[in-house]
Protein backbone atom coordinates (compact mmCIF):
# COMPACT_ATOMS: atom_id res chain seq x y z
CA UNK A 1 0.00 0.00 0.00
CA UNK A 2 1.33 3.35 -1.12
CA UNK A 3 2.04 5.32 2.32
CA UNK A 4 1.74 9.22 2.33
CA UNK A 5 3.04 11.39 4.66
CA UNK A 6 0.54 13.56 6.59
CA UNK A 7 -0.23 16.73 8.08
CA UNK A 8 -3.08 17.28 10.18
CA UNK A 9 -3.99 20.61 11.68
CA UNK A 10 -6.16 20.41 15.02
CA UNK A 11 -6.99 17.68 17.30
CA UNK A 12 -10.50 18.23 18.18
CA UNK A 13 -12.62 15.46 17.51
CA UNK A 14 -12.66 15.35 13.52
CA UNK A 15 -8.47 16.26 13.62
CA UNK A 16 -7.50 13.39 16.01
CA UNK A 17 -9.61 11.01 14.84
CA UNK A 18 -8.29 11.55 11.37
CA UNK A 19 -4.51 11.49 12.79
CA UNK A 20 -4.86 8.58 14.75
CA UNK A 21 -6.78 6.65 11.92
CA UNK A 22 -4.61 7.60 9.11
CA UNK A 23 -1.84 6.01 11.14
CA UNK A 24 -3.62 2.76 12.00
CA UNK A 25 -3.91 2.92 8.06
CA UNK A 26 -0.20 2.80 7.80
CA UNK A 27 0.51 6.54 7.13
CA UNK A 28 2.82 8.34 9.08
CA UNK A 29 1.36 11.47 10.46
CA UNK A 30 2.41 14.74 12.38
CA UNK A 31 -0.74 16.53 14.10
CA UNK A 32 -0.05 19.95 15.52
CA UNK A 33 -2.41 21.56 17.54
CA UNK A 34 -1.80 24.82 19.35
CA UNK A 35 -2.93 23.58 22.86
CA UNK A 36 0.26 22.41 24.37
CA UNK A 37 -0.86 20.80 27.45
CA UNK A 38 -3.22 18.65 25.04
CA UNK A 39 -0.02 17.93 22.36
CA UNK A 40 1.65 16.83 25.70
CA UNK A 41 -1.02 14.43 26.87
CA UNK A 42 -1.29 13.08 23.27
CA UNK A 43 2.31 12.17 22.75
CA UNK A 44 1.99 10.53 26.30
CA UNK A 45 -0.87 8.67 24.76
CA UNK A 46 -3.69 10.11 26.66
CA UNK A 47 -6.98 12.21 25.28
CA UNK A 48 -9.91 13.35 27.09
CA UNK A 49 -11.91 12.89 24.01
CA UNK A 50 -13.82 9.86 24.95
CA UNK A 51 -14.59 7.74 21.77
CA UNK A 52 -14.20 4.03 21.49
CA UNK A 53 -11.30 2.59 20.14
CA UNK A 54 -9.59 6.23 19.76
CA UNK A 55 -7.20 6.01 22.90
CA UNK A 56 -6.17 2.34 21.83
CA UNK A 57 -5.50 3.37 18.31
CA UNK A 58 -3.64 6.33 19.89
CA UNK A 59 -1.28 4.06 21.99
CA UNK A 60 -0.64 2.05 18.90
CA UNK A 61 0.25 5.00 16.41
CA UNK A 62 2.64 6.08 18.78
CA UNK A 63 4.09 2.81 19.85
CA UNK A 64 4.56 2.14 16.36
CA UNK A 65 6.61 5.20 15.62
CA UNK A 66 3.50 6.68 12.92
CA UNK A 67 2.26 8.73 15.00
CA UNK A 68 3.20 12.72 16.77
CA UNK A 69 2.16 15.47 17.85
CA UNK A 70 3.25 19.29 18.13
CA UNK A 71 2.47 22.49 18.28
CA UNK A 72 5.13 23.88 15.35
CA UNK A 73 3.91 24.06 12.08
CA UNK A 74 7.16 23.62 10.37
CA UNK A 75 6.72 20.42 11.40
CA UNK A 76 4.62 19.76 8.28
CA UNK A 77 7.18 21.07 6.05
CA UNK A 78 7.73 17.73 4.75
CA UNK A 79 4.36 16.16 5.07
CA UNK A 80 2.71 15.53 0.93
CA UNK A 81 -1.01 16.15 1.85
CA UNK A 82 -1.95 18.26 5.10
CA UNK A 83 -5.49 18.66 6.57
CA UNK A 84 -6.99 21.52 8.35
CA UNK A 85 -9.46 19.86 10.62
CA UNK A 86 -10.13 23.47 12.49
CA UNK A 87 -13.22 24.45 14.50
CA UNK A 88 -15.52 26.91 12.38
CA UNK A 89 -18.17 28.05 14.88
CA UNK A 90 -20.52 30.11 13.94
CA UNK A 91 -20.78 33.88 13.73
CA UNK A 92 -22.96 36.52 14.63
CA UNK A 93 -24.66 36.67 11.40
CA UNK A 94 -25.53 33.03 11.44
CA UNK A 95 -21.97 32.42 8.91
CA UNK A 96 -19.23 29.99 9.65
CA UNK A 97 -16.13 32.01 11.13
CA UNK A 98 -13.29 30.98 9.38
CA UNK A 99 -10.69 32.36 11.77
CA UNK A 100 -9.03 29.72 12.84
CA UNK A 101 -8.26 28.56 9.19
CA UNK A 102 -7.16 31.55 8.05
CA UNK A 103 -4.45 31.94 10.88
CA UNK A 104 -3.41 28.40 10.17
CA UNK A 105 -2.92 28.73 6.73
CA UNK A 106 -1.18 31.89 7.01
CA UNK A 107 1.28 30.50 9.11
CA UNK A 108 1.31 27.67 7.12
CA UNK A 109 1.09 28.32 3.56
CA UNK A 110 5.50 29.47 3.64
CA UNK A 111 6.22 25.68 4.83
CA UNK A 112 4.56 23.49 2.98
CA UNK A 113 6.40 21.16 1.06
CA UNK A 114 6.47 22.07 -2.74
CA UNK A 115 3.75 20.25 -4.67
CA UNK A 116 2.05 19.37 -1.42
CA UNK A 117 -1.95 19.07 -1.57
CA UNK A 118 -3.42 21.10 1.23
CA UNK A 119 -7.05 19.73 2.19
CA UNK A 120 -10.56 21.20 3.67
CA UNK A 121 -11.67 18.46 6.22
CA UNK A 122 -13.43 21.38 8.22
CA UNK A 123 -16.90 22.33 7.24
CA UNK A 124 -16.51 25.20 5.35
CA UNK A 125 -18.83 27.28 3.37
CA UNK A 126 -19.09 26.54 -0.33
CA UNK A 127 -16.55 28.47 -2.23
CA UNK A 128 -13.80 28.62 0.84
CA UNK A 129 -11.61 25.79 -0.39
CA UNK A 130 -11.12 28.34 -3.71
CA UNK A 131 -10.79 31.01 -1.74
CA UNK A 132 -8.38 29.53 0.68
CA UNK A 133 -6.28 28.71 -2.60
CA UNK A 134 -5.98 32.07 -3.89
CA UNK A 135 -5.16 32.87 -0.20
CA UNK A 136 -2.40 30.69 -0.25
CA UNK A 137 -0.95 31.60 -3.39
CA UNK A 138 0.80 28.98 -4.35
CA UNK A 139 0.85 27.26 -7.82
CA UNK A 140 2.64 24.10 -6.97
CA UNK A 141 0.56 23.46 -4.01
CA UNK A 142 -3.38 22.22 -4.57
CA UNK A 143 -6.03 22.74 -2.29
CA UNK A 144 -8.91 20.17 -1.99
CA UNK A 145 -12.15 19.64 -0.43
CA UNK A 146 -12.28 16.21 1.38
CA UNK A 147 -15.14 17.08 4.17
CA UNK A 148 -15.99 14.20 7.24
CA UNK A 149 -19.31 12.54 8.15
CA UNK A 150 -17.65 11.64 11.66
CA UNK A 151 -20.65 11.57 14.22
CA UNK A 152 -19.58 11.95 17.94
CA UNK A 153 -19.50 8.68 20.12
CA UNK A 154 -19.06 6.98 17.07
CA UNK A 155 -15.91 8.36 15.11
CA UNK A 156 -13.52 5.90 14.91
CA UNK A 157 -16.25 3.33 13.37
CA UNK A 158 -17.29 6.29 10.97
CA UNK A 159 -13.88 6.61 9.70
CA UNK A 160 -12.79 3.35 9.20
CA UNK A 161 -16.31 2.15 8.02
CA UNK A 162 -17.38 5.21 6.09
CA UNK A 163 -20.64 5.82 4.55
CA UNK A 164 -18.97 7.53 1.52
CA UNK A 165 -15.23 9.15 0.90
CA UNK A 166 -15.96 12.84 -1.02
CA UNK A 167 -12.75 14.45 -2.80
CA UNK A 168 -13.35 17.39 -4.03
CA UNK A 169 -10.93 18.51 -6.80
CA UNK A 170 -10.02 20.98 -9.61
CA UNK A 171 -7.38 18.59 -10.95
CA UNK A 172 -7.87 14.90 -11.18
CA UNK A 173 -4.08 14.19 -9.68
CA UNK A 174 -4.58 15.92 -6.81
CA UNK A 175 -7.45 14.59 -6.06
CA UNK A 176 -5.79 11.33 -6.73
CA UNK A 177 -3.48 11.58 -3.74
CA UNK A 178 -6.46 12.61 -1.69
CA UNK A 179 -8.51 9.57 -2.71
CA UNK A 180 -5.00 7.16 -2.16
CA UNK A 181 -5.32 8.18 1.93
CA UNK A 182 -8.19 6.41 1.99
CA UNK A 183 -7.70 3.04 -0.36
CA UNK A 184 -8.19 0.47 1.99
CA UNK A 185 -11.32 1.35 3.44
CA UNK A 186 -14.34 0.10 1.57
CA UNK A 187 -16.47 2.76 0.61
CA UNK A 188 -17.95 4.66 -2.12
CA UNK A 189 -15.60 7.76 -3.40
CA UNK A 190 -17.61 10.30 -4.80
CA UNK A 191 -15.29 12.68 -6.95
CA UNK A 192 -16.32 15.54 -7.56
CA UNK A 193 -15.65 19.72 -7.37
CA UNK A 194 -14.74 21.28 -4.53
CA UNK A 195 -18.03 23.89 -4.08
CA UNK A 196 -19.99 19.98 -4.95
CA UNK A 197 -17.93 18.69 -2.13
CA UNK A 198 -18.36 21.90 0.39
CA UNK A 199 -21.90 21.79 -0.76
CA UNK A 200 -22.80 18.01 0.03
CA UNK A 201 -21.63 18.06 3.61
CA UNK A 202 -23.56 20.93 4.60
CA UNK A 203 -26.42 19.50 2.46
CA UNK A 204 -26.56 16.30 4.52
CA UNK A 205 -26.02 17.27 7.97
CA UNK A 206 -29.06 19.91 7.30
CA UNK A 207 -31.22 17.34 5.56
CA UNK A 208 -31.28 15.36 8.87
CA UNK A 209 -31.58 18.61 10.91
CA UNK A 210 -34.68 18.13 9.25
CA UNK A 211 -35.28 15.35 9.30
CA UNK A 212 -35.06 15.21 13.24
CA UNK A 213 -37.76 18.63 13.02
CA UNK A 214 -40.04 16.84 10.82
CA UNK A 215 -40.53 13.93 13.17
CA UNK A 216 -40.67 16.43 16.20
CA UNK A 217 -43.70 17.94 14.51
CA UNK A 218 -45.36 14.95 13.89
CA UNK A 219 -45.12 14.22 17.45
CA UNK A 220 -46.60 16.83 18.49
CA UNK A 221 -49.35 15.77 16.30
CA UNK A 222 -49.62 12.16 17.28
CA UNK A 223 -49.83 14.06 21.05
CA UNK A 224 -53.07 15.71 19.82
CA UNK A 225 -54.41 12.44 17.35
CA UNK A 226 -53.94 10.29 19.91
CA UNK A 227 -51.56 8.08 17.64
CA UNK A 228 -47.74 6.73 18.60
CA UNK A 229 -44.66 8.49 16.91
CA UNK A 230 -42.49 5.50 18.12
CA UNK A 231 -44.65 3.33 15.84
CA UNK A 232 -45.21 6.18 13.12
CA UNK A 233 -41.62 6.88 12.92
CA UNK A 234 -41.07 2.74 12.61
CA UNK A 235 -42.98 2.55 9.51
CA UNK A 236 -41.93 5.30 8.13
CA UNK A 237 -38.31 4.62 8.79
CA UNK A 238 -39.12 0.73 6.97
CA UNK A 239 -39.31 2.56 4.04
CA UNK A 240 -35.98 2.26 2.01
CA UNK A 241 -36.38 5.58 0.57
CA UNK A 242 -36.48 6.99 4.09
CA UNK A 243 -34.49 4.89 6.29
CA UNK A 244 -34.96 4.94 10.34
CA UNK A 245 -31.88 7.28 11.40
CA UNK A 246 -33.27 10.65 12.64
CA UNK A 247 -36.65 9.85 13.18
CA UNK A 248 -36.15 10.16 16.79
CA UNK A 249 -38.29 12.61 18.30
CA UNK A 250 -36.49 14.51 21.34
CA UNK A 251 -36.56 18.06 22.85
CA UNK A 252 -34.57 19.46 19.45
CA UNK A 253 -31.46 19.14 18.11
CA UNK A 254 -28.40 20.43 19.04
CA UNK A 255 -24.65 19.21 19.27
CA UNK A 256 -22.00 21.48 17.76
CA UNK A 257 -22.34 20.83 13.95
CA UNK A 258 -25.84 20.68 12.90
CA UNK A 259 -27.33 23.69 14.55
CA UNK A 260 -24.29 26.01 12.70
CA UNK A 261 -24.40 24.13 9.48
CA UNK A 262 -28.14 24.88 9.20
CA UNK A 263 -27.61 28.35 9.96
CA UNK A 264 -24.72 28.40 7.81
CA UNK A 265 -26.75 26.88 4.52
CA UNK A 266 -29.49 29.35 4.77
CA UNK A 267 -26.69 32.50 5.50
CA UNK A 268 -25.21 30.90 2.10
CA UNK A 269 -28.75 30.99 0.02
CA UNK A 270 -28.92 34.62 1.52
CA UNK A 271 -25.48 35.32 -0.20
CA UNK A 272 -26.85 34.51 -3.22
CA UNK A 273 -30.55 36.03 -3.23
CA UNK A 274 -31.88 32.85 -2.97
CA UNK A 275 -34.28 31.70 0.41
CA UNK A 276 -34.37 28.49 1.56
CA UNK A 277 -37.68 28.59 3.37
CA UNK A 278 -37.60 24.57 4.25
CA UNK A 279 -34.23 25.03 6.03
CA UNK A 280 -35.47 28.38 8.31
CA UNK A 281 -38.81 26.32 9.04
CA UNK A 282 -36.22 23.73 10.15
CA UNK A 283 -34.89 25.45 12.48
CA UNK A 284 -37.68 27.59 13.86
CA UNK A 285 -39.59 24.38 14.49
CA UNK A 286 -36.32 23.52 16.78
CA UNK A 287 -37.12 26.37 18.84
CA UNK A 288 -40.81 25.59 18.93
CA UNK A 289 -39.76 21.80 20.09
CA UNK A 290 -37.78 23.99 22.91
CA UNK A 291 -41.04 25.58 23.72
CA UNK A 292 -43.35 22.79 23.64
CA UNK A 293 -40.88 20.67 26.14
CA UNK A 294 -40.68 24.15 29.02
CA UNK A 295 -44.56 23.61 28.13
CA UNK A 296 -44.39 19.95 29.39
CA UNK A 297 -42.47 20.65 32.22
CA UNK A 298 -44.60 23.22 33.12
CA UNK A 299 -47.11 21.16 32.87
CA UNK A 300 -45.63 18.14 35.12
CA UNK A 301 -44.83 21.16 37.97
CA UNK A 302 -48.54 22.26 37.89
CA UNK A 303 -47.66 25.86 38.65
CA UNK A 304 -45.02 28.61 38.67
CA UNK A 305 -41.31 27.58 38.19
CA UNK A 306 -40.53 30.23 40.72
CA UNK A 307 -38.25 28.46 43.48
CA UNK A 308 -39.20 24.84 42.45
CA UNK A 309 -36.76 22.47 42.07
CA UNK A 310 -36.04 20.70 38.94
CA UNK A 311 -33.84 17.65 37.87
CA UNK A 312 -32.25 16.78 35.03
CA UNK A 313 -31.48 13.46 32.97
CA UNK A 314 -28.90 14.34 30.73
CA UNK A 315 -26.99 17.37 29.43
CA UNK A 316 -25.05 16.30 26.21
CA UNK A 317 -26.40 17.12 23.14
CA UNK A 318 -27.07 13.19 22.51
CA UNK A 319 -26.18 10.01 24.29
CA UNK A 320 -22.80 8.41 24.03
CA UNK A 321 -20.75 11.69 24.24
CA UNK A 322 -19.57 14.03 27.24
CA UNK A 323 -20.00 17.17 24.61
CA UNK A 324 -22.30 19.62 25.94
CA UNK A 325 -21.34 22.39 22.92
CA UNK A 326 -24.80 23.78 21.81
CA UNK A 327 -26.74 20.83 23.84
CA UNK A 328 -30.79 21.14 23.65
CA UNK A 329 -30.32 20.22 27.46
CA UNK A 330 -28.55 23.38 28.17
CA UNK A 331 -31.24 25.50 26.35
CA UNK A 332 -33.68 23.60 28.54
CA UNK A 333 -32.21 24.32 31.63
CA UNK A 334 -30.97 27.47 30.89
CA UNK A 335 -35.07 28.83 29.87
CA UNK A 336 -36.25 26.94 33.11
CA UNK A 337 -33.63 29.05 35.43
CA UNK A 338 -34.51 32.39 33.87
CA UNK A 339 -37.80 31.40 34.95
CA UNK A 340 -36.33 30.84 38.40
CA UNK A 341 -36.47 27.10 38.67
CA UNK A 342 -33.96 25.38 40.84
CA UNK A 343 -31.66 22.84 38.89
CA UNK A 344 -29.90 19.70 39.72
CA UNK A 345 -28.44 17.75 36.66
CA UNK A 346 -27.25 13.79 36.43
CA UNK A 347 -25.06 13.17 33.29
CA UNK A 348 -23.40 9.78 32.73
CA UNK A 349 -20.47 11.96 30.97
CA UNK A 350 -20.45 15.62 31.16
CA UNK A 351 -17.84 17.42 33.11
CA UNK A 352 -18.47 20.62 35.28
CA UNK A 353 -15.31 22.01 33.38
CA UNK A 354 -17.08 22.10 30.67
CA UNK A 355 -20.38 23.32 31.32
CA UNK A 356 -20.50 27.04 29.86
CA UNK A 357 -19.69 29.77 32.52
CA UNK A 358 -22.28 30.51 34.67
CA UNK A 359 -24.46 27.26 34.12
CA UNK A 360 -27.56 27.42 36.12
CA UNK A 361 -27.39 23.76 36.94
CA UNK A 362 -25.68 22.67 40.00
CA UNK A 363 -24.03 19.05 38.90
CA UNK A 364 -24.47 15.93 41.18
CA UNK A 365 -22.40 12.65 40.45
CA UNK A 366 -25.23 10.64 41.56
CA UNK A 367 -29.03 10.60 39.12
CA UNK A 368 -31.03 9.76 42.49
CA UNK A 369 -29.78 12.88 43.65
CA UNK A 370 -31.53 14.81 40.96
CA UNK A 371 -35.11 13.37 42.32
CA UNK A 372 -34.74 14.59 45.76
CA UNK A 373 -37.29 17.44 46.64
CA UNK A 374 -37.92 17.58 43.09
CA UNK A 375 -41.58 18.92 41.74
CA UNK A 376 -40.37 17.37 38.32
CA UNK A 377 -38.05 14.80 36.67
CA UNK A 378 -36.71 15.68 33.23
CA UNK A 379 -35.00 13.32 30.66
CA UNK A 380 -33.03 15.21 28.20
CA UNK A 381 -30.52 13.11 26.74
CA UNK A 382 -31.47 9.45 25.97
CA UNK A 383 -28.75 8.07 27.98
CA UNK A 384 -30.11 4.07 28.14
CA UNK A 385 -29.50 3.73 32.06
CA UNK A 386 -31.91 6.30 32.32
CA UNK A 387 -34.43 3.77 31.98
CA UNK A 388 -32.29 1.29 34.56
CA UNK A 389 -32.96 3.69 37.01
CA UNK A 390 -34.79 2.56 40.73
CA UNK A 391 -38.19 4.96 39.53
CA UNK A 392 -39.80 3.73 42.47
CA UNK A 393 -36.84 4.60 44.62
CA UNK A 394 -36.62 8.04 42.82
CA UNK A 395 -40.84 8.65 43.08
CA UNK A 396 -39.94 8.00 47.04
CA UNK A 397 -37.61 10.89 47.14
CA UNK A 398 -39.36 13.55 44.74
CA UNK A 399 -41.30 16.06 46.42
CA UNK A 400 -44.01 15.16 43.11
CA UNK A 401 -43.78 12.07 41.10
CA UNK A 402 -43.89 13.74 37.69
CA UNK A 403 -41.51 12.96 34.91
CA UNK A 404 -41.02 14.33 31.36
CA UNK A 405 -39.65 12.01 29.26
CA UNK A 406 -38.13 14.12 26.49
CA UNK A 407 -36.62 11.51 24.67
CA UNK A 408 -39.02 8.73 25.31
CA UNK A 409 -36.46 6.27 26.84
CA UNK A 410 -38.24 5.65 29.80
CA UNK A 411 -40.57 1.99 30.28
CA UNK A 412 -43.54 4.54 30.34
CA UNK A 413 -45.76 1.84 31.46
CA UNK A 414 -43.37 0.62 34.53
CA UNK A 415 -43.63 3.95 35.85
CA UNK A 416 -46.91 4.55 35.60
CA UNK A 417 -46.92 1.98 37.57
CA UNK A 418 -44.59 2.97 40.38
CA UNK A 419 -46.47 6.55 40.54
CA UNK A 420 -45.13 8.70 38.18
CA UNK A 421 -47.22 11.20 36.31
CA UNK A 422 -45.60 10.64 32.46
CA UNK A 423 -45.26 13.19 29.62
CA UNK A 424 -43.11 11.55 27.09
CA UNK A 425 -43.11 13.14 23.31
CA UNK A 426 -45.58 12.10 21.09
CA UNK A 427 -47.04 9.63 22.99
CA UNK A 428 -49.28 8.67 25.39
CA UNK A 429 -48.53 8.01 29.34
CA UNK A 430 -49.51 4.43 28.30
CA UNK A 431 -48.39 2.28 25.81
CA UNK A 432 -50.59 1.29 22.72
CA UNK A 433 -52.77 -1.27 23.34
CA UNK A 434 -51.02 -4.73 24.31
CA UNK A 435 -50.16 -6.94 20.78
CA UNK A 436 -49.57 -3.86 19.14
CA UNK A 437 -45.95 -2.80 17.96
CA UNK A 438 -43.37 -4.91 15.76
C1 LIG B 1 -23.45 15.28 12.97
C2 LIG B 1 -23.57 14.46 11.68
O1 LIG B 1 -24.43 13.34 11.93
C3 LIG B 1 -22.20 14.00 11.21
O2 LIG B 1 -22.31 13.30 9.98
C4 LIG B 1 -21.33 15.23 11.02
O3 LIG B 1 -20.08 14.91 10.52
C5 LIG B 1 -21.22 16.01 12.34
O4 LIG B 1 -22.55 16.37 12.75
P1 LIG B 1 -23.10 14.80 15.57
O5 LIG B 1 -23.05 16.28 15.75
O6 LIG B 1 -22.10 13.94 16.27
O7 LIG B 1 -22.96 14.42 14.01
O8 LIG B 1 -24.54 14.36 16.06
P2 LIG B 1 -25.78 13.55 15.48
O9 LIG B 1 -25.70 12.13 15.90
O10 LIG B 1 -25.98 13.83 14.05
O11 LIG B 1 -26.97 14.24 16.33
C6 LIG B 1 -27.23 15.64 16.23
C7 LIG B 1 -28.43 16.04 17.06
O12 LIG B 1 -29.63 15.50 16.52
C8 LIG B 1 -28.37 15.58 18.51
O13 LIG B 1 -28.82 16.63 19.36
C9 LIG B 1 -29.32 14.41 18.53
O14 LIG B 1 -29.88 14.16 19.79
C10 LIG B 1 -30.38 14.89 17.54
N1 LIG B 1 -31.18 13.79 16.97
C11 LIG B 1 -30.54 12.80 16.29
C12 LIG B 1 -32.55 13.77 17.14
O15 LIG B 1 -33.13 14.66 17.77
N2 LIG B 1 -33.26 12.76 16.59
C13 LIG B 1 -32.66 11.75 15.90
O16 LIG B 1 -33.37 10.85 15.44
C14 LIG B 1 -31.27 11.78 15.73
Amino acid sequence: MPETRVGVIGAGYVGLTTAVCLASLGHPVHCTDIDTAKVAALNRGRTTLDEPDLSDLLVEGLAGGRLAFGTDPAALGDAEVVLLCLPTPMSADGGADLGAVHAALDRLGGLLAPDAVLVTKSTVPVGTTDRLAARLDRADVAVVSNPEFLREGHTVADFLHPSRILVGAHERRAGDRVAALYAQLAAPVVRTDPASAELAKYASNAFLAMKASYVNGLAELSERVGADIADVAATMGLDDRIGPAFLAPGPGWGGPCLPKDVSALVHAGRGVGLDLPLLRETLRANETQRRRVLDKIGAAVGGPLHGVRIGLLGLTFKAGTADVRDSPALAVAGELARRGAVLTGYDPAARAEDLPPRCPVQLVDDPYLVAKDAAAVVVLTEWPEFRALDWPRMAALAEQPAVVDTRDVLDRAALTGAGWSYRGIGRSAQPPAPGTGW
